[in-house]
């Protein structure tokens, strides 16, 4: 495993996609601590102030598997969470709340040049970031490690632990359907009425289960079982 540490960038996924253009090796890790174009999902942009721990890590992948690697992502954050007494939960498909509020995020992109295909897949974490550092609009919406715990983390220490989590969890030929049961058991989306904006349209009803693949499925009013690739559940219905 490589880590480049990098002090600030415009996004570690892009500067990881600039390592895979010059052959980086799988498990390489960008880590930076500061993005100014730190990027969300959807288009949307992630506020990365200094404090937050912002991270990429690129892979071998076939597109068919980055849902199931984009959400083993979000349980290893969980997971490490858990360690540090913070209790979380998963809404579908990998962001990672406390309560009412988001406290990381993950964005899986992948990269084609055949035969090679890769997975970059990059986490946020407010880890020790404070509310205030966000602009006032998100400020409601967001919590940090450091606001939970009431005392700084040590962002050096939060990456070794995600990346053995990672590690951990990661869903390795085989092994992918282990990783989205224990997804299910941590995703709060889950037997909930929903509505749900995807890039097709919204989608509502109630989401009942994932597919093999990490899509959602939500049987609609009319019954009909409709599975979500991508999209964000902006209410509960
Ligand atoms: C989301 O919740 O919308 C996903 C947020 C992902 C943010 C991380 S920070 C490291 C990596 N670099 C980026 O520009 N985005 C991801």
């Amino acid at each position: 495993m490589k880590i480049f540490r990098m002090d600030t960038v415009n996004s570690t996924n892009e500067v990881a996609k600039d390592l895979i253009a010059e052959g980086a090796e799988p498990w390489t890790v960008v880590v930076a601590v500061k993005q100014v174009e730190g990027r969300g999902r959807l288009g949307r942009r992630w506020v990365s102030p200094r404090g937050g721990l912002y991270v990429t890590i690129v892979n071998h992948e076939a597109l068919e598997r980055l849902p199931v690697v984009s959400l083993s992502a979000g349980i290893s954050i969980a997971a490490v969470l858990d360690g540090e007494g913070i209790t979380s939960s998963l809404h579908w498909p990998n962001d990672v709340f406390v309560g009412d509020r988001k406290i990381a995020g993950v964005l899986t992109e992948g990269l084609t040049d055949p035969p090679r295909y890769w997975g970059i897949v990059g986490i946020g974490v407010n880890s020790n970031s404070r509310r205030d550092d966000f602009p006032k609009e998100l400020r409601g919406h967001v919590t940090t490690m450091r606001h939970e715990l009431g005392r700084e983390v040590d962002n050096d220490a939060l990456l070794d632990a995600l990346l053995g989590s990672l590690r951990d969890n990661y869903p390795s030929q085989g092994v992918e359907q282990e990783v989205l049961e224990r997804y299910r058991r941590r995703c709060e989306t889950l037997d909930q009425d929903v509505v749900i904006e995807t890039s097709k349209g919204v989608v509502r009803g109630r989401a009942v289960d994932l597919n093999p693949a990490g899509f959602l499925i939500v049987e609609t009013e009319g019954e009909e079982r409709v599975e979500v690739a991508e999209g964000t559940v902006v209410r509960r219905a």
